[in-house]
């Protein structure tokens, strides 16, 4: 056993991992990365098609980052954002994501340290802003099942999977769940022809059952992540902003994957023309150089917390490594990065073409659904594609395909048995043929 494996097993304790249960190869042990590979201390190198966590869009090894957070580092270790303090930085960063966002009429960025914290951010936000209006009531959230927005209580509370969820309930009160928008096994068994749009009207059913005066906010990702890659049809999004505008319901826009080049736009939004109030950012926004995240509103939100020093109007949220000068120092340059590099049109032309590539999969009868936008693509396995049935779950299909790829020297990520592909932006094409013809073989083999 490796020294390293055996401080796996000794002291540490992994995130969503039965740490009693470990296979021959766990830990995987990463110790380096360049492009789209990583290396593990057995000195194997892959190419990780999960992009870490969604979330390496620039790639691994990027010496610019690594100089631009050491020359930070140097010049400003860290130092207060609260009560009229700030740093330099943050201050830079923030004048850019705006500009970034202009489209999208964002005005203000509240910084934090990563997904849930954003999350959170903006759900304590929302609530905020209707009791400054007056509106004490208006505190209910909805969202969807299968959505994932993090960990802590409140973002936990809008996430949709419940076998994230059952350990720690009761959870906030206030949270109220829809369907999502997953064509491939319509949550209504309807087709998506004459569905009408079946699952966003649910989101103005269910105001109208909860009465709008009590709902603050509508959250939404773009794209679901975790909840199995699900590109929403088109006009599922516009149907949900006409609805949130007609109730006077904010639309927070849960970017923490979609933003920054994954899915061929600069934001996920922008496929469908949303002008969200919130926006949520982390992951790609230093593509996982350092650990930050990013609440964007308008102005119409910020405006509401404005007042005289005494009134207690300030929005009272903070946490002390919100903003730090080193993590906002590797998101610019990472911005930096995706800007020259061209790498939102990357991630539209290589997502086509590994579109394309797995959906010549599909004649492979357990291949059942090929989907994706962009660099975010989905692959659902089933026992049989005809009826779509799915595989019982004691076979693991998912994680087996994951374990037999590792044999070709590639990462991937099953969600159950949906394999998932976000692989960093830089990702070549020649490593994006050698992912499918690598799953050709092992799905072939199964018929
Ligand atoms: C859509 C979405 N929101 C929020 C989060 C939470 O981010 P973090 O893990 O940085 O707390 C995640 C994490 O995967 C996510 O996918």
């Amino acid at each position: 056993m490796s020294e390293l494996k055996r401080y796996y097993e000794d002291h540490y304790w992994a995130p969503f991992t039965q740490m009693g249960d470990l296979s021959e190869e766990e830990p995987l042990v990463v110790v380096s990365g360049d492009g789209a590979t990583v290396t593990s201390d057995r000195g194997k190198t892959y190419i990780d098609v999960h992009g870490g966590l969604w979330l390496a869009n620039v790639g691994y090894g990027r010496g610019r980052i690594a100089d631009a957070v050491y020359e930070q580092m140097k010049q400003l270790s860290w130092f207060p954002s609260f009560d009229g303090m700030a740093n330099e930085a943050a201050l830079r960063l923030a004048q850019r994501l705006v500009s970034m966002a202009d489209r999208e009429n964002m005005n203000r960025v509240f910084f934090s340290s990563g997904g849930s914290e954003a999350i959170e951010t903006a759900l304590k936000m929302t609530r905020q802003y209707w009791r400054l209006l007056g509106k004490q009531g208006k505190y209910k959230v909805i969202s969807r099942n299968r959505a994932y927005h993090g960990v802590s209580m409140g973002a936990l509370s809008a996430t949709g999977i419940a076998d994230n969820r059952k350990h720690f309930e009761p959870l906030v009160p206030g949270f109220r769940h829809i369907q999502p928008p997953y064509c491939y096994r319509c949550p209504y068994d309807l087709d998506i022809e004459s569905c009408g749009l079946t699952c966003a009207k649910e989101l103005e059913r269910t105001l109208l059952f909860e009465d709008p005066e009590t709902v603050a906010a509508f959250i939404g990702e773009p794209v679901m992540g975790a909840g199995g890659m699900l590109v929403p049809p088109d006009g599922y999004w516009q149907e949900i902003q006409r609805i949130c505008r007609k109730y006077d319901i904010l639309l927070i826009a849960d970017e923490v994957v979609t933003a920054f080049g994954r899915t061929g736009e600069m934001f996920g939004s922008r496929h469908w023309d949303l002008v969200p109030d919130i926006m949520v950012f982390a992951k790609a926004l230093t593509s996982g150089y350092q650990p930050l995240g990013a609440t964007l509103v308008n102005e119409k939100i910020f405006s509401a917390y404005l007042g005289k020093y005494g009134e207690g109007r300030e929005f009272s949220h903070g946490t002390t490594y919100a903003g730090h000068p080193a993590a906002c120092a590797a998101a610019w340059t990472n911005l930096d990065i995706i800007e020259e590099e061209g790498l939102v049109e990357e991630a539209r032309a290589k997502g086509d073409y590994l579109l394309e590539k797995l959906r010549g999969l599909m004649e492979i009868p357990v291949v059942g659904d090929v989907d994706g936008l962009g660099l975010m693509a989905r692959l659902e396995l089933v026992a049989d594609a005809e009826n779509k049935t799915p595989f019982p779950a004691e076979q693991r299909s998912g994680s087996r395909v994951s374990e037999e790829l590792l044999g070709y020297n590639i990462i991937l990520r099953p969600l159950g048995d949906t394999l998932t592909f976000s692989p960093p932006l830089v990702i070549e094409y020649g490593q994006i043929d050698r992912i499918v013809d690598a799953l050709a073989k092992i799905l072939g083999g199964w018929m």
